[in-house]
């Protein structure tokens, strides 16, 4: 336990000290919350911000999906508690949305959950796997989300380092014997948040086998699975797409459970909508722990994700066309300015590794960028140990206003 430094006095004056669980002390991300003063110091000096600092799209849900959610608003049936039987329709829908794009089979009564956002699945999947002190191997940099997961369960984490001359994979045999022998589980990421990194289907093949061999639950989160922006061209791409998905290693679903999200490729992030896909007893084991917590996303929301899932598809394609001429335009104006950055081939951020003298001083970088200039973009570091020395910045602006940031970067470096 940590013991507040704050007294609490009581109506009659007696004193008592407020304790807290010692793994508040982990879930403390600093790093964005300097961030966020800055923001804020920003604010109050008058500047405009231009804020690229946060994933969240810029881009509205479709009207068909509103529509099907204002409907369900207006059925008072669906005020109510839902229960597990209750989410059929979705996940049939989610089952044969992932059929449709992979072509493996997917059983929407045991192999399918629904999740209030696909952050609320990884975060609670390591209740039902971890316990106190075993590791959990994650990406670094990575989603932080993952490690506040693992750090909810008091598990401990094992960084695998993500660098550019092994194209933002991690070296599984670089894991030291000791830590694998007490690792339950292995998160993966690609396309990868923050770095844009894109994974080819041998390295998910090398990740079971892995797997299977040490025992670890494999977990994909796999929120870009539609924002990718490249064409296929070796005869593998072709057949696995840019992006595959962990079950096509894992087709039978050994080891692995997939994360999906409706918050990028249906622009529904507010709505907090996702589903998890993969091996039976890891989707029971999740909604075990998921029966204590919550009982399911409302169901007009589901209503409005199964519009999205089952209808016309071409408002994802027109999404992906938006991110990629606002890559297209960032990139190109940053290489204006002199800042060469690597042209990400998919998700909705640019991985920017800082000139000098900023090498080294990603959160510094950032807070003077935004204090100075309104411009707020994420601190590499705030992703982890192997993100200091980068910037994330998120294209979640018209290109005209993206011109303007790096104008005022240009200004700033
Ligand atoms: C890797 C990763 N996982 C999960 C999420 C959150 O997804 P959701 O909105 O479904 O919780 C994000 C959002 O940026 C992400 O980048």
């Amino acid at each position: 336990m940590v013991r507040d430094t704050k007294f609490v006095t009581n109506g009659k004056g007696q004193v008592s000290q407020m304790l807290f669980a010692k793994r508040l002390e982990f879930l403390q991300t600093n790093v964005f919350a300097d961030m966020d003063k800055a923001k804020a110091k920003a604010l109050a000096a008058g500047r405009q911000l231009i804020d690229l600092s946060l994933g969240s799209s810029d881009l509205p849900a479709e009207t068909h999906v509103v529509e099907a959610i204002v409907r369900s608003l207006q059925d008072r049936s669906t005020h109510g508690y839902l229960l597990f039987h209750g989410t059929e329709a979705f996940r049939l829908a989610a089952a044969r949305w992932y059929e449709q794009k992979f072509a493996i089979s997917v059983d929407p009564e045991t192999e399918v959950l629904p999740l209030i956002g696909s952050q609320e699945g990884t975060a609670h999947l390591p209740l039902a796997i971890i316990d106190p002190g075993d590791f959990a191997l994650l990406l670094d940099p990575g989603y932080p989300s993952h490690a506040g997961g693992v750090y909810l369960a008091s598990g401990q984490i094992y960084p695998m380092p993500l660098r550019a001359e092994n194209n933002f994979l991690p070296v599984f045999a670089d894991i030291p014997g000791p830590v694998l022998a007490q690792a339950r589980m292995m998160v993966l990421n690609y396309p990868h948040n923050p770095t844009s990194a894109i994974a080819p289907l041998s390295f998910f093949q090398e990740a079971v086998a892995f797997c299977q061999q040490h025992n670890l639950v494999l977990v994909h989160d796999f929120p870009y699975v539609d924002l990718v922006f490249e064409e296929a061209k070796s005869k593998e791409e072709t057949q696995t797409g840019l992006a595959p998905s962990v079950l096509q290693a894992d087709p039978d679903k050994t080891v692995s459970i997939e994360f999906f999200t409706l918050s990028k490729s249906y622009n529904m992030g507010g709505f907090r909508i996702g589903f998890a896909i993969g091996n039976a007893k890891l989707i029971r084991a999740l909604r075990q722990v998921k029966a204590v917590v919550d009982f399911n996303q409302y169901r007009g929301i589901l209503n409005g994700a199964i519009a999205a899932l089952t209808g016309p598809q071409d408002a994802v394609k027109a999404t992906v066309a938006t991110f990629r001429h606002r890559r297209d335009v960032f990139i190109d104006a940053l290489a204006r300015i002199g800042w060469q950055v690597p042209t990400p081939k998919a998700t909705m951020y640019v991985w920017a590794q800082l000139p000098p003298p900023w090498q080294q001083n990603s959160v510094e970088f950032c807070t003077r960028l935004v204090e100075t200039t309104g411009v707020a973009a994420s601190p590499g570091a705030g992703f982890g140990k192997f993100g200091e020395g980068y910037v994330r910045f998120a294209l979640v602006h018209e290109p005209a206003v993206l011109k303007i940031a790096v104008q005022k970067i240009a200004e700033f470096l």
